[in-house]
């Protein structure tokens, strides 16, 4: 069987119905075949080098009610902060100095980083040589090109699912039409643009992850995040079930063979339903790990989701692990900053 050729057919009906069967079939060798045509893929197109972004969570104050996520705004029993945009910067720095060749600046939807205190931010982090990913939500598309004219490499604004209903029902007051566009501004703009989706929200069918695959290769992502939806219990998803590791790692494979040329992470959020996580995500096709370098005094407090992992290690024991991860499996830290790749033909 080679799913990977199959899911290069011209012909997106035959690729939706690949998936659809691929998804649906839950026997151990399914996932075994397609976890090893994964990492062929992945060593073919990207190579075995593997890339560290460190992140910087550095607010997570959010005015969105996203019905599964634990920063939104009505959930009450969370202790709120904003990291200074000093503190920001020389975290920032730090980082360099470790020798990180991207930082990923993270929040909730914060208006109270303006544009302009942001696009200060961007040029000053720049100065190090680092590639900067944004990661702050919905904004205005000028605020978007302010960054983007800072010195900004790319963006990461997960669609979280490709289902208009689905998303409506998770996001109230907003729309999947507007994260989309959002997402096409940020092309337009000269971002490398990430998204993703989460696996295991209630309600999601084989069908409808076949679908967010799909859109996922519609927009020629350079970096796409898929983990595991993990119930908070100060949300209204709290009593939900947790989507399966099998599963996220099936979504994972089948993103490679998607994506082929993509960065793709072994997500923190897979790491923290499976202690060997990270191991499983690199064997499986990412080629991206994202330590979090966030100060600790504000490391536990961005709890999207619980029982998240790397709450409580130095930034440069993070690191350190991340090398010696890397090491054991045989691949290699890369020493460019990992901007998008366009595809092989
Ligand atoms: N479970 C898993 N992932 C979550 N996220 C937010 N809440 C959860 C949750 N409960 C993910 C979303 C978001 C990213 C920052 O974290 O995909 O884009």
């Amino acid at each position: 069987m080679n799913c990977y050729q199959l899911l290069q057919d011209p012909d997106q009906a035959v690729v939706k119905q690949q998936l659809n069967m691929l998804l649906g079939d839950d026997h151990p060798q399914v996932l075994e075949n397609l976890r090893r045509e994964a990492d062929q893929v992945r060593h073919r197109q990207v190579g075995d080098t593997v890339h560290i972004r460190g992140i910087i969570e550095f607010s997570n104050y959010c005015i969105r009610s996203c019905r599964y996520c634990g920063l939104n705004r009505s959930n009450e029993e969370i202790h709120r902060y904003r990291i200074p945009p000093d503190e920001i910067v020389e975290t920032a720095r730090e980082a360099a100095a470790m020798g990180l060749k991207t930082i990923v600046l993270q929040s909730g939807d914060d208006f109270f980083y303006t544009r302009e205190v942001m696009a200060d931010m961007v040029r000053e982090i720049k100065k190090t040589g680092m590639a900067i990913t944004l990661a702050m939500g919905e904004r205005p598309a000028e605020d978007y090109r302010a960054w983007r004219e800072a010195g900004a490499d790319r963006y990461l604004l997960k669609f979280e699912t490709s289902n208009p209903g689905l998303y409506s029902l998770f996001h109230p007051g907003t729309s999947l039409d507007i994260r989309l566009r959002c997402l096409l501004e940020l092309r337009e703009l000269g971002y490398q643009v990430g998204s993703g989706f989460m696996i295991g929200l209630p309600g999601q069918t084989a069908e409808i992850l076949a679908d967010d695959l799909m859109l996922m290769r519609h927009l020629q992502l350079e970096m796409a995040g898929v983990g595991p939806f993990i119930p908070h219990p100060a949300t209204p998803l709290g009593v939900k079930q947790a989507g399966g590791v099998p599963l996220a790692l099936k979504v994972l494979a089948l993103s490679r063979l998607m994506l082929p040329r993509a960065h793709l992470p072994a997500t923190t959020a897979l790491s923290s339903l499976e202690r060997d996580g990270r191991r499983l995500g690199l064997t499986g096709g990412a080629n991206v790990l994202m330590p979090n370098i966030t100060p600790l005094e504000y490391r536990k407090l961005y709890e999207i989701y619980p029982q998240k992992a790397e709450v409580t290690d130095t930034p440069w024991d993070l690191y350190k692990a991340t090398l010696e991860l890397i090491n054991e499996l045989g691949r290699y830290v890369a020493i460019d900053p990992g901007h998008g790749l366009t595809p092989i033909k």
